[in-house]
């Protein structure tokens, strides 16, 4: 077993344990990849000034975000299908970001339900990523029930009106609904630890996976035709739709995928509580720009009225510096604990995490920097 001394070693290990299909869908880009790499160049451009002699012994990476204490401005970002990396691969997502001491966004579309994630982690930090269905009764009954379970933070993904343009996934025969193919049937026996480990586990047990939360009636298994017509996802989505969510959910409202300075302030106005600057990790318009060029201007214009959340990229600990030093108050990772969930399940992407930390912790000593607040002087 080669050593896993960072992200690049578990994305590469984690290639070799799943199906390609599933391990394209969830690595690359979309189109040309353009915006993969601009986002990248833009992180790897970043530096941070030291401030050397600075007589600190230890660092505290804990932080205050949206009114909770955390151990760290970390969050694991809300992946679709994560259940898919590993057998209840959302749960132990759960569990290990749980004992890290971050909070945990379950999509939409995961594979298990949020009950029966709430159930298996029932310390967990738990937020909720909201596609608003074109059935507004059942996108609010899916709130309740989220809300039921805890869930005291909604992510409403509002960079998403249509289905993106990855051609991978057609060329694997990966997609919704699953359609197999010589091909992807050929792919997953080439990964029989996969095979036996989660699709199998699955089929014994609640059969063919599917996204967990769709209403029993509507429940389409991922191999079915179509999705019913009530909760497809909204393309029509406005500011109009966040007000009303506003209106009908009690917690905290971050709106995710905000890149323009006018909509962060126009979420400021309709009364969200946070945005995610956020280009969806690359997976969406391909001439995006950079969450990293676009964060300062907004950090600016929304100061003390949004809290700001950062995705996108990161790979090092120091990324997650690089973002909170640009104006973030935290920031989400969607790849990276699936790597490590796929490497080793729950211990994974519990051991991904800490790394981070880690490399969070030794790079804020050479910085000379105590508190993680203290980065936003830093950057230079
Ligand atoms: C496999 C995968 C599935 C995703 N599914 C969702 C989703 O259901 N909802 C959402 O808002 N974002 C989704 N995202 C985007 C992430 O929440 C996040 O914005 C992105 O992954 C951050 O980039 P990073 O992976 O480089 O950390 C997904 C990302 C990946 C990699």
């Amino acid at each position: 077993m080669p050593m896993l001394l960072n992200a690049d070693d578990y994305r590469s290990r984690a290639r070799q344990m799943l199906p390609r299909g599933l391990f394209d869908y969830i690595d690359r880009g979309t189109e040309d990849e353009t915006a993969l790499s601009r986002l990248r160049a833009s992180l790897d451009g970043i530096t941070l000034m030291p401030a050397v002699l600075a007589g600190h012994s230890e660092r505290d990476l804990d932080t205050t975000l949206l009114g909770a204490r955390i151990a760290a401005p970390l969050a694991v970002a809300p992946t679709a299908l994560a259940g898919l990396v590993a057998h209840d691969g959302e749960t132990k997502l759960a569990r290990a970001a749980s004992r890290v001491g971050i909070p945990v966004c379950i999509s939409t579309q995961s594979v298990t339900t949020i009950e029966t994630i709430r159930r298996g982690a029932p310390d967990a930090k738990l937020w909720f990523q909201l596609y608003v269905w074109r059935d507004r009764d059942l996108t609010a009954r899916l709130l309740e029930r989220a809300r039921n379970c805890g869930c005291d933070n909604l992510l409403v993904t509002a960079d998403t009106p249509v289905s993106p343009n990855r051609e991978y996934n057609q060329r694997n025969g990966f997609g919704i609904p699953f359609t197999p193919s010589l091909r992807s049937v050929a792919d997953v026996a080439r990964h029989p630890r996969w095979l036996l480990g989660v699709l199998m586990r699955y089929l014994l047990s609640e059969g063919i996976p599917t996204y967990g939360h769709y209403p029993a009636e509507f429940r389409t298994a991922i191999t079915r035709p179509s999705v019913a017509e009530a909760v497809r996802l909204e393309h029509r989505l406005s500011w109009d739709d966040m007000r009303w969510l506003r209106d009908v959910w009690p917690g905290r409202l971050t709106i995710k995928g905000v890149l323009a300075v006018k909509d962060a302030e126009t979420a400021a106005g309709v009364g969200a509580d946070a945005i995610v600057v956020s280009a969806h990790g690359g997976r969406n318009l391909d001439c995006l720009p950079a969450p990293a060029d676009c964060i300062p201007a907004i950090a600016a214009a929304v100061q003390g009225r949004l809290t700001v959340l950062a995705d996108s990229g990161v790979r090092r600990g120091t990324d997650v510096l690089k973002y909170c030093a640009l104006g973030a108050d935290a920031v989400l990772v969607g790849r990276l604990p699936l790597w490590g969930l796929a490497v080793g399940g729950e211990q994974g992407a519990e051991a991904v995490l800490r790394m981070i930390l880690r490399e969070m912790d030794t790079a804020m000593a050479f910085l000379g920097v105590e508190r993680v607040t203290e980065l936003k002087t830093q950057l230079r």
